[in-house]
């Protein structure tokens, strides 16, 4: 499953620490737990930021490939409920979600909120293509989901993602964060703030990606090639 993660390191980092750096325009957290850290990239330019970290996964990330220590990780099967009686200054995970049981999603969001006031979210949307996906969803209903626990959504993330010319088209398309109502935020962050169902807007390149598989679908039926 890490091969390509490992192969790509190099750009895999290079996205954390952008994502990183816009995040602590708005945000600065000590301490950031990510769930579903695979090797760490995340967690590791949050360290460099001056962050404590925890990353959490399966048993099956080989301790070689990662790039945080052995220390900072624990494993555990994240289908199943997850608690820390610590709490942190930001809860996140990317890409994550949509690996897990559909009917976990709910809970899932609560772990998260009971991790943090702040959490920042990424998971697939429909035909995003990818392995293992088995619970693709519109933002919109992560953000119904985090709504239903007093978590307002921003979107302070995605565009200044895409300003980044090695993006990750799914950090372009789905980073957002989510801060417990009543929190303090700065002016800054506030501007960023949306309905959930701002939350569901796909991006160009979704869109294009979408086009281009349909239009092969339909040269299929007509037999064109
Ligand atoms: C697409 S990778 C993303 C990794 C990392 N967040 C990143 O952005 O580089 C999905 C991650 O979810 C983890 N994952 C999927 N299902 C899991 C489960 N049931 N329990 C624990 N981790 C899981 C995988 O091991 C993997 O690290």
């Amino acid at each position: 499953m890490f091969s390509s993660h490992v192969e790509q390191a190099g750009k895999r980092q290079a996205n954390a620490d952008v994502m990183a750096d816009i995040l602590w325009r708005y945000i600065q957290p000590s301490s950031v737990i990510d769930m579903g850290c695979g090797l760490g990239f995340f967690l590791n330019a949050c360290k460099a930021r001056g962050a404590t970290i925890r990353g959490v996964d399966g048993d099956w990330v080989k301790l070689e490939d990662s790039v945080i220590p052995k220390s900072a990780r624990r494993t555990a099967d994240l289908n199943l409920p997850y608690a820390e009686r610590k709490r942190y200054d930001l809860a996140a995970t990317i890409e994550v979600a949509e690996h897990l049981l559909p009917e976990r999603s709910e809970s899932f969001v609560a772990d998260l909120c009971n991790l943090s006031d702040i959490v920042l979210f990424s998971a697939g949307i429909p035909d995003q293509g990818g392995a293992g996906h088995i619970n693709l969803r519109f933002q919109g209903e992560w953000a119904e989901m985090f709504a239903a626990h007093g978590y307002a959504c921003f979107d302070p993330i995605r565009r200044r993602m895409a300003a980044f010319e090695h993006a990750h088209p799914w950090l372009m398309q789905n980073v957002l964060l989510y801060v417990k109502d009543g929190v303090e935020i700065s002016p800054l962050l506030e501007e960023h703030r949306i309905v959930p169902r701002a939350a569901s807007s796909v991006g160009y390149w979704h869109y294009r990606k979408r086009i281009r598989i349909l239009r092969q679908r339909i040269r299929n039926l007509r037999g064109e090639d």
